[in-house]
């Protein structure tokens, strides 16, 4: 007797039919797939959440249609601006973050969020770092660092440690993040001392500008 898969008929059985990968050209496009990815049926756990499905829209848009600039508000005294793109139905928060040469975030964590994220100008210097032991002052551990080139998608989570951020050329880099769920907007994170390893609050992630207006 061959073995099939059997449910019950209440429940909503998978689909084995190929999904049809959406185009995506403009960037108007990816923000309503991410959202739509996103949607009702997913909670504010991140255990609810598809990464690949986020991922894959990620991926599938192209940076060069520049549909992303209205976003991308520069700030020379600032080592890079936060942008609010969009809030996924109050599910994610979509940020277009500008990236003053020479300039990075500090060794940070994600607040139990997933944070995927793609290079739309540019490039970014990732350095990911161990957690460090609270009960010991000493340097964070250095895990991997990698160079993120224009258009290349990268996936962070406090599961795979800490990282920090630099945009090491000589012209701004512009990087679009999305972060779901919204923890980090609601509750704050941490950043780390690199030399002793110890933990600050931070209780807000400020925006620079909401939906291409400048607060
Ligand atoms: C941020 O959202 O402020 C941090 C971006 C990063 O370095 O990953």
């Amino acid at each position: 007797m061959a073995v099939g898969l059997s449910f019950h008929p209440s429940v909503q059985q998978p689909s084995f039919e190929p999904r049809p990968q959406l185009k995506l050209e403009q960037f108007d496009d990816l923000v309503v797939a991410l959202k739509d990815a996103l949607g009702p049926s997913s909670g504010l756990d991140s255990s609810d959440v598809d990464v690949n499905a986020l991922t894959r829209h990620m991926r599938t848009y192209d940076a060069r249609e520049k549909g992303w600039v209205p976003y991308a508000m520069a700030d020379p005294d600032l080592a890079y601006t936060r942008n609010l793109v969009d809030e996924g139905n109050g599910k994610s928060n979509l940020l277009v973050l500008v990236w003053t040469p020479g300039k990075g975030s500090p060794i940070h964590d994600h607040g139990n969020a997933h944070c995927i994220m793609k290079i739309l100008h540019g490039s970014l210097t990732e350095s990911r770092y161990e957690f460090p032991d609270s009960d010991k002052e000493k340097p964070m551990r250095l895990t991997s660092q990698r160079v993120h080139e224009a258009n290349a998608v990268a996936y962070m989570a406090d599961e795979l440690g800490l990282h920090k951020m630099e945009n090491t050329g000589d012209d701004y880099a512009i990087s679009l993040h999305l972060y779901t769920p919204p923890n980090v907007a609601k509750s704050g994170c941490h950043t780390f001392n690199p030399i002793t390893g110890e933990r600050s609050y931070v209780p807000k992630c400020g925006y620079y500008s909401k939906f291409t207006q400048k607060i």
